[in-house]
């Protein structure tokens, strides 16, 4: 019995040594102090013991069993230390790695050059208004002077959708929409889409106009030229000169087509502005008394200045894009670089 005991010490001893993790170790237990392990069979034989030998031979099972029980304590406390030191391993955070970047939304180059110019206006007391994409022909031609047979109809390629509603041509139809509802003094701009039958390097079916319009007692040619002097000043610059050249519009008399000196060149002449020194940017007019007349507005008492502003080319010059169709393909690699 006592070779028996001395035995299961001697192997439990060795096998001690070649337990590597909580597993085993469970194992281990299993075999030695559980319920049909080694030692625990040995007890059920204590029956069969002599008297004399019992003390003796209960007092070395209780050792023993002491033995390996205080072992698999101090190896359960050991694995489990190191399970733990490697989770907190795997676990650690690297301050130092570079975080994950979230790429911000930006606006469109368009928005851009329509938001310089809003703010600029804004600043100058004018109200911002917007009109319907999907017009009615009546505003977007007839109340401007255009009827349906006039020649000035070609000027603009149009959507119709049917004989009545066309995809507007210009923001000017907001002009007569404001006009029929308002008594003035009016200072408006209209910011919008538009559309025409286009489409090539510098024309667009959809793109982008600000129309301006303010009615007053008074209001002459100068006033329009005062007021879009400071405002493309704001824009581009204090040194900026502007100039009018004489034109054509069915709504405006008399007509002007607006330029600016080239704000890449100052008036030298480069290639952005085809060696001019100057640029085109903007058809304007005194708003003429037919379509005040058409809106209700008694033309003996108030005049008025309008101008219509095409967005897509300044932001074209602007950024010095060589096609405009770039500015409608999403690609976020050319948008991120324009500022
Ligand atoms: N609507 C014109 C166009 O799209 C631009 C324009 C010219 C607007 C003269 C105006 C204006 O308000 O007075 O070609």
């Amino acid at each position: 019995m006592k070779e028996k005991i001395l035995q299961i010490k001697n192997d439990a001893e060795r096998e001690l040594l070649d337990i590597k993790n909580l597993d085993e170790l469970n194992y281990f237990r299993i075999k030695y102090v559980g319920k049909n392990g080694a030692l625990t069979e040995i007890m059920k034989g204590m029956r069969e013991v002599s008297k004399e030998e019992r003390p003796a031979i209960g007092s070395l099972i209780n050792d023993v069993k002491t033995y390996i029980e205080n072992n698999i304590q101090k190896l359960e406390l050991l694995f489990k230390d190191q399970e733990l030191n490697k989770k907190l391993l795997n676990e650690k955070i690297d301050i130092t790695e570079p975080g994950i970047n979230n790429d911000l939304g930006l606006f469109h180059p368009i928005q851009k050059t329509f938001n310089k110019l809003i703010d600029a206006c804004v600043e100058m007391g004018f109200e911002v208004v917007c009109g319907p994409e999907v017009e009615l022909d009546k505003y977007n031609f007839e109340m401007l002077n255009v009827p349906k047979d006039h020649p000035a109809r070609d000027m603009q390629d149009t959507f119709y959708i049917t004989e009545d509603i066309v995809l507007r041509t210009h923001t000017s139809p907001v002009q007569a929409r404001v006009m029929e509802s308002r008594k003035p003094p009016i200072k408006i701009i209209s910011p919008g889409r538009t559309y025409r039958v286009d489409n090539d390097a510098t024309h667009s079916p959809v793109f982008h106009q600000i129309e301006g319009l303010v009615i007053d007692k008074n209001i002459s040619l100068l006033d329009l030229k005062m007021m879009l002097s400071k405002l493309l000043q704001i824009l581009f610059g204090d040194e900026t000169k502007i100039r009018f050249r004489p034109s054509y519009f069915p709504f405006t008399e008399p007509s002007v087509e607006v330029d600016i000196s080239c704000p890449n060149c100052k008036g030298e002449g480069c290639s952005l502005c085809k060696r001019t020194g100057w640029m085109e940017v903007m058809g304007a007019g005194i708003v003429n008394p037919k379509v005040l007349e058409n809106c209700g507005i008694d033309s003996n008492i108030y005049s008025g200045f309008a101008f219509g502003q095409g967005i897509d080319r300044l932001t074209m010059v602007m950024n010095k894009i060589p096609d405009m169709r770039m500015l409608f393909e999403n690609d976020i690699r050319f948008l991120d670089q324009v500022k």
